[in-house]
């Protein structure tokens, strides 16, 4: 009897659970911090951190609500008045361009009695109309006109709620917080790689969704390694020399990797373009990297030869190939001739929107500068497969049997960014 209860202690208990059960509002802050509590670093998730509709919720207000998320191409706004909604969870922006060129990001929420006020996805509108009483505002959200209200209404103080919005080399950035993030290092730097890609006067060649069933961290958790590279992307690993080596860590393609590296970076710096890191610090919010494509390769294509005019300052391919990051869900890759924007917006807690956006040269036509296929070839074959093993690895997830696993050493990355997300979401004293 004492040996049975014993054995019972000895076995790992049960994932946690977070219910609506276990923890009403009154202990479900504690619950989670709970769980950020038994986390191994090192370590991938519990459970519930990856399919819970409670600690989605705190995603969504801690994460999402408080940091720089890019939202689309400035190219999608052209002229006075074009608009798109940008969705994340129960929020919907307007994101307009206004007079005067500014760009503006407004809660597309009515402020008389909260109706939504955009319904179109995209358009071009000259003010902003709420279709259930017609209150009508500038693009820049002031109230313009409210109609029957009583003596004493004073409409300056219902102007649409704003968010704080920023453009980096093209690419707009919002943020939902009263006071945002301080990430000005993270744009400086991004701004320098992204320069001389010439992304501000790019046009987007094609976009294209995936909706994939997982929870918005596993998603990220995939993009961030490349661990996964060597069995799950041969066509990758065909274009990209650091694949082989960072999926193994075999000490040959590791060393032959290196000289490639070395021999590149010279060339490059030869032609005034940017090589290796920035910043050193591994725990830093974000990072800038530009490395060698692979040896005869000048852009990220099937056998390596231009998809598309030259971009930016360059002025010949140097087989480099420019990618960043900045904490939680953005980042760019960029070659000498076209560009991919990856955006990652969560659905649910199981569900996570991944659109691709591909840049080309604003003059360039399609067909006679650049081929779809060839253009997309790499990032969508590339998606396709990251989407069906990230499905797989929530459905394996969501088993009883599912432990917290360990990283390998090419996955330093994902223990960076889980220590960093649980810090995010951690109750604040
Ligand atoms: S809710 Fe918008 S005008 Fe009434
Ligand atoms: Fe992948």
């Amino acid at each position: 009897m004492q040996r049975a209860r014993q054995r019972r202690r000895a076995i790992p208990p049960k994932q946690p659970a977070l219910t609506k059960d276990r923890c009403g509002p009154s202990n479900q802050s504690a619950s989670i911090d709970e769980l950020i509590a038994a986390h191994r670093p090192g370590f991938s998730l519990a459970q519930p951190f990856y399919s819970d509709a409670l600690i989605f919720e705190r995603d969504m207000q801690r994460v999402f609500q408080q940091h720089w998320l890019f939202v689309g191409h400035v190219s999608r706004l052209r002229r006075q008045g074009d608009f798109f909604l940008f969705t994340i969870g129960a929020e919907s922006i307007i994101v307009v361009r206004g007079k005067e060129e500014q760009l503006h990001a407004l809660f597309n929420v009515c402020r008389h009695r909260g109706s939504r006020i955009c319904l179109q996805p995209q358009g071009n509108r000259r003010t902003l109309v709420c279709p259930y009483h017609a209150w009508t505002y500038a693009l820049n959200g002031k109230l313009l006109s409210a109609p029957a209200m009583p003596a004493g209404f004073d409409a300056s103080e219902f102007s649409l709620r704003p968010c704080h919005v920023r453009v980096v080399e093209g690419l707009i950035f919002i943020c939902m917080a009263k006071k945002p993030p301080e990430f000005d290092s993270a744009f400086r730097d991004w701004e320098q790689f992204l320069k001389p890609h010439g992304l501000a006067r790019a046009k987007i060649a094609k976009s294209l969704t995936w909706e994939v069933n997982a929870n918005w961290k596993l998603v990220v958790e995939n993009f961030g390694e490349c661990y996964h590279c060597g069995p799950a992307h041969p066509e990758y690993c065909s274009v990209m020399a650091h694949a082989l080596p960072d999926t193994h860590r075999a000490r040959r393609p590791v060393e032959s990797f290196a000289k490639l590296t070395a021999r590149w970076e010279e060339k490059a710096r030869q032609l005034g373009n940017l090589a290796g890191r920035v910043p050193q610090d591994p725990d830093a919010v974000h990072v800038c990297v530009r490395i060698p494509i692979r040896e005869g390769f000048l852009t990220q294509s099937v056998d390596g030869k231009p998809v598309a005019p030259l971009m930016g300052s360059f002025r010949e391919y140097d087989g480099g190939y420019t990618g960043g990051r900045i904490y939680p869900v953005n980042y760019f890759v960029a070659s000498c001739d076209h560009a991919v924007i990856p955006r990652f917006t969560p659905l649910g807690p199981q569900r996570t929107e991944v659109e691709m956006i591909w840049l080309v040269h604003k003059d360039a036509v399609e067909n006679r500068d650049y081929d779809l296929q060839k253009l997309t070839w790499l990032w969508k074959v590339t998606t396709d497969q990251d989407k069906k093993i990230v499905d797989d690895n929530q459905a394996g997830v969501n088993s009883l049997a599912y432990r917290q696993g360990p990283y390998s050493m090419t996955e330093q990355g994902l223990t960076r960014f889980t220590a960093w997300y649980l810090q995010q979401i951690q109750q604040r004293k």
